[in-house]
């Protein structure tokens, strides 16, 4: 296994690109199962988690050919409906396969996906919403399996105790596009990743309004036919490296950027003190004159992201001031934390709240990754921190990164990959 070592106190500069949005291509790449044309995806970013979905479509017998970030998605021999325990236990993402299945095979015997380091992560809103189109859905053997003679529209409330979700809405909407009628989805998710896979959809032929609001209106057709399209720029990449320019007091232009997916995460870095300057498809970071700690309350999109809160507590600590960290959609995400604070770091967690108490500097030590946006904070502590920080299972964050030691060294970072 490869751990990430990081040499400390660098100031990030230059220019860096950012990939396409890992969260969009993969219920993207579902969506080919809708139709036996040829897609073809565009924007792809060389991920681990894109392997393991394109993985899964080969298993669920599509043909997929990869060239450089284009992924084109052609009918294989047979169309097999079952999604395996050992693709689908490795990432959650896979699970939104259930919708496309059952409604172009009308039947779909899918694997839950079980818990992973940030919580339970439950997905009754999908099986509810998949339910309410007249699906006749059991779990046996660790397994959803689906069945319905005809899929047909509802009004549907799809909220849930952490407010919307985002893969119940793809999987939901996934469905609904090859049912009889209309469905209307209630707190549908609004994230920009949500709105991607819509047009997507749309150009493969489906009829929706309304993505990007709570409320998805979607008329049922009888076919949807192949497209193309080129997915949106990864925002999560892009606020990560917005926070690598601040944290080392850089100076970073992002390409690829669309600002105005960032909007929370640019408001609360201009509150503390940041400076950018937004362009279309760039964004100009710069760091002029030590931050304020400011307080950030994750929230569904246009809030605050949970999956920007590990990188945000890693700046806040250095911060001078303290700041209250708040999870509402994952309340256990906190792993980092002690992380962190092996770094020197003072943070302490309060249920659903972390109290960061900004010091002078973090002091490189031997961490430990312990899911994705964690060891992008991680790598971001370790950037900012006095001397040599050792990241220990990075494979978390080959799920979510690609090439981010290419990235970060073309912007001046010390990083390099060692054997364990
Ligand atoms: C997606 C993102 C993930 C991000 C998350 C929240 C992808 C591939 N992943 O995950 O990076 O952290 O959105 O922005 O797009 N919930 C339920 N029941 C369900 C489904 C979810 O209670 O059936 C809860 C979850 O436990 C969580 C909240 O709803 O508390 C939001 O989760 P959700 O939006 O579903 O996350 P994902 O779509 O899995």
């Amino acid at each position: 296994m490869d751990k990430l070592v990081i040499e400390g106190g660098v100031r990030l500069r230059g220019e860096v690109t950012v990939s396409g949005a890992k969260n969009s291509v993969l219920p993207i790449l579902a969506a080919t199962l809708l139709t036996d044309d040829a897609c073809i995806i565009k924007g792809v970013p060389d991920l681990r988690d894109t392997s393991t979905m394109l993985k899964l479509l080969r298993s669920l017998g599509k043909n997929v050919e990869v060239d450089k970030g284009v992924v084109t998605v052609t009918a294989g021999k047979a169309a097999n409906y079952i999604a395996d325990y050992k693709i689908v236990s490795t990432m959650r993402a896979s699970f939104c396969v259930l919708g496309p299945l059952l409604g172009k095979l009308k039947k779909a015997r899918v694997s839950l996906p079980g818990g992973c380091a940030i919580g339970t992560r439950p997905v009754d809103l999908h099986l509810k919403g998949i339910k309410l189109l007249g699906a006749d859905l059991k779990v046996e053997g660790g397994y959803v399996i689906a069945k319905a003679s005809k899929l047909t529209g509802v009004h549907m409330y799809l909220g849930g105790v952490y407010g919307s979700s985002v893969l119940a809405t793809d999987n939901v909407m996934m469905a609904a596009v090859l049912a009889h009628g209309k469905t209307v989805i209630e707190s549908a998710a609004c994230e920009p990743e949500v709105v991607d896979l819509a047009e997507f959809l749309i150009k493969m032929g489906a009829k929706i309004k309304g993505h990007g609001t709570p409320i998805i209106e979607i008329e049922g057709v009888r076919h949807l036919h192949g497209a193309a399209h080129t997915a949106i720029a990864d925002r999560i990449e892009a606020g990560t490296l917005i926070l690598a320019a601040l944290i080392t007091k850089g100076d970073i232009l992002l390409k690829n950027c669309n600002y105005r997916h960032l909007g929370a995460v640019i408001d609360k870095l201009e509150e503390a003190g940041a400076q950018f300057t937004r362009t279309e498809g760039s964004l100009h970071v710069r760091y002029q004159k030590p931050l304020n700690a400011v307080n950030i309350t994750t929230l569904p999109y246009p809030g605050f992201p949970t999956d920007m809160q590990a990188q945000m507590m890693s700046l806040m600590s250095v911060t001078s001031g303290i700041s209250v960290i708040t999870e509402k959609i994952y309340p256990d995400r906190f792993m980092h934390v002690a992380e962190l604070n092996r770094m020197g770091a003072h943070i302490q967690r309060e249920g659903p709240h972390a109290i960061v108490e900004g010091i002078k500097e973090l002091s490189g030590a031997p961490v430990m990754a312990s899911d994705l946006r964690a060891s992008a904070g991680l790598v971001l502590a370790g950037l900012a921190a006095r001397g040599k920080t050792q990241i220990s299972r990075i494979y978390h964050l080959e799920r979510g990164y690609e090439n981010i030691e290419e990235k970060l060294q073309k912007l001046g970072a010390k990083i390099w990959r060692e054997r364990e």
